[in-house]
């Protein structure tokens, strides 16, 4: 209790911070983690932490080319080869080079 009204609280000072300093890709990017790789991967903070800002731009370089091959292999496949993830790679790529485990930013509540 106590703690989910803190983050609640955090939540809405970032938000207040976001609408000045952060873009809205980096907002759309963050949606986009929350609904599609948190399941596999963690919270937003656990997710952008897995690598550096130069890792997730490696990652992202060539449409995403890397990060795609890592999941070849996996149920997530169907993704990362489809429209939805050309859609929302760029977004997803803003929100985490934003807070790459480097970057010093930590996002509001995963
Ligand atoms: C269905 C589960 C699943 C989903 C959904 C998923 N992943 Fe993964 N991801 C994996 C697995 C399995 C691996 C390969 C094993 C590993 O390296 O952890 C992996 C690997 C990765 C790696 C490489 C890790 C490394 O150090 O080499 C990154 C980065 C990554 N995923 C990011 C994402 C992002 C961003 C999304 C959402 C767009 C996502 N994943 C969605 C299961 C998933």
């Amino acid at each position: 209790m106590k703690k989910s009204a803190s983050c609640f609280l955090a939540a809405l000072v970032a938000v207040g911070m976001m609408s000045t300093s952060a873009s809205a890709d980096i907002k759309k990017g963050q949606k986009a983690y929350l609904k599609t790789c948190k399941n596999c991967h963690g919270n937003g903070t656990k997710g952008a932490a897995m690598h550096t800002q130069d890792e997730w731009d490696e990652l992202f370089a060539n449409n995403g080319e890397l990060i795609i091959k890592k999941h070849a292999g996996d149920k997530s496949a169907a993704y990362f080869n489809g429209d939805m993830f050309k859609a929302q790679s760029q977004d997803l790529r803003d929100f985490l080079f934003e807070y790459g485990s480097d970057s010093g930013n930590v996002p509001s509540c995963g």
